[in-house]
């Protein structure tokens, strides 16, 4: 059959006449074909998928009630644009209450986002011409950096290694690269780290974006979930408003990652500069949508019954790991356990299996030992645990930990 025509119409940016052709396989579907393979080979087999990034129960009853409420009543049918108050000073109070930020105008400096990725790929229209840099990290979340590049922007990326508590180095930045870098973009608690900021650190990068007329970007798409203390808003730092804003959601927060809201709030020129592109690219979330997010920002006490929840397994999961010669430590928040990767693992039989990267043993984990994880190869070698897993109850729960307990008690990792 004839090539058709379009093949020779998509944008470089996509890859051009090339796209689609790459045989290249990406590493999450290469995790989804081997839990297909996995499952295959053994019908009937628990798979422990510790690899999803999401919350593995349902909104709050309440929250689904309060949804149902607000989609019967006939001013929220049409177009949202961006938004109306409610979701606006429920956020407000939110950054007060639980993030120790006071005095953000509700009306110009919050608007919703259909969630922070949306918010994300939405930013750099504002902010990005050809040849200026952003700073990222990695490991990390990339698509700020996706759409950056989109635009004609370059990507400079920032290690995050277990030496500096997987926070970027800021003084390592090349001086060319500074002087065109624009755009920070940070995110804490870290996916896939697990890794926390500090005041410390939050009032550095204050300090040297000031020096360096660079904008942040801080994503906190797991804020609220932290196991001791309060979370940590980099707005909380003085002086982070004027050169910054924060990406909130209810994602992972309330467990609505298919609902699709969050909000942006920060800096008022930044945040109707998001606007403006925004009102260009999306006709807002349906205002019942966002009703309900604003009741569940306005019932933190949500968030907290899921944290318990998270820092339960997580705490138990460190210890199956470190019973199985794993480095595992309790992170201060998010749901990811980020752990050093094996170098081997040697069977009772003596037999010995070499990983020369994380991507392999993760492979080897799924294939022997029906267990999935995320692998990170980008800066070091880890594998991403996630306490997401389906359990029935607090006692499957249990029956799970012990599983992988058992799972990989017949081999020696080396490390
Ligand atoms: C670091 C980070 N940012 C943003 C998102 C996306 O969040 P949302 O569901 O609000 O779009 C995720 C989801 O996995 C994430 O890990």
């Amino acid at each position: 059959m004839s090539e058709s025509f379009i093949q020779n119409l998509f944008a470089e940016r996509i890859g051009g006449r090339n796209y689609g052709k790459s045989s290249a396989i990406y590493k999450f579907e290469k995790i989804k074909r081997a839990k297909r393979a996995a499952m295959a080979a053994h019908p009937g087999a628990e798979i422990i998928d510790m690899g999803v990034g999401e919350p593995d129960e349902m909104a709050f009853p309440e929250v689904v009630e309060k949804l149902s409420q607000e989609a019967r009543l006939p001013e929220n049918r049409g177009y949202a644009d961006n938004g109306d108050a409610v979701l606006k000073q429920s956020a407000a109070r939110y950054m007060e209450r639980v993030c120790g930020v006071k005095g953000i105008n509700p009306e110009t400096e919050v608007l919703h986002s259909i969630g922070s990725k949306a918010a994300l790929s939405i930013l750099p229209a504002a902010l990005i011409n050809p040849g200026d840099y952003v700073l990222m990290t990695t490991p990390g979340y990339p698509v700020f950096g996706t759409h950056a590049k989109y635009y004609g922007g370059l990507v400079h990326n920032l290690p995050l290694t277990e030496a500096n508590g997987f926070l970027p180095d800021l003084d390592s930045i090349p001086a060319e690269v500074l002087k065109k870098a624009k755009v920070l973009v940070i995110n804490y608690p870290n996916n896939p780290t697990g890794a926390s900021a500090t005041p410390e650190f939050f009032a550095k990068v204050v300090s040297f974006c000031q020096a360096n007329n660079i904008v942040v970007i801080h994503d906190a798409a797991y804020a609220a979930l932290v196991f001791e203390g309060k979370p940590l808003s980099f707005l909380a730092t003085p002086g982070a408003k004027e050169l910054g804003v924060e990406l909130h959601s209810a994602s992972k927060t309330f467990n609505m990652t298919g609902w699709r809201c969050g909000f942006v709030v920060g800096n008022e020129l930044l945040v109707k500069a998001y606007g403006d592109v925004k009102d260009n690219t999306d006709s807002g979330q349906f205002l019942a949508v966002q009703h309900a997010a604003a009741f569940g920002f306005d019932h933190p006490e949500i968030t907290e019954k899921i944290a318990s929840k998270y820092s339960r397994r997580m705490g138990a999961l460190v210890e199956v790991l470190r019973q199985a010669g794993f480095n595992a430590r309790k992170p201060k928040g998010s749901f990811f356990l980020y752990v050093k990767a094996p170098k081997a693992a040697v069977k009772t039989d003596r037999t010995r299996i070499e990983f020369k990267t994380a991507e392999e043993i993760s492979q080897w984990l799924i294939t022997e030992k029906l267990i999935s994880t995320v692998p990170w190869d980008d800066a070091g070698a880890y594998l991403r645990f996630s306490v997401t897993f389906v359990a029935q109850n607090e006692a499957d729960e249990k029956r799970i930990l012990g599983e992988i307990a058992t799972r990989l008690g017949d081999v020696k990792f080396e490390f």
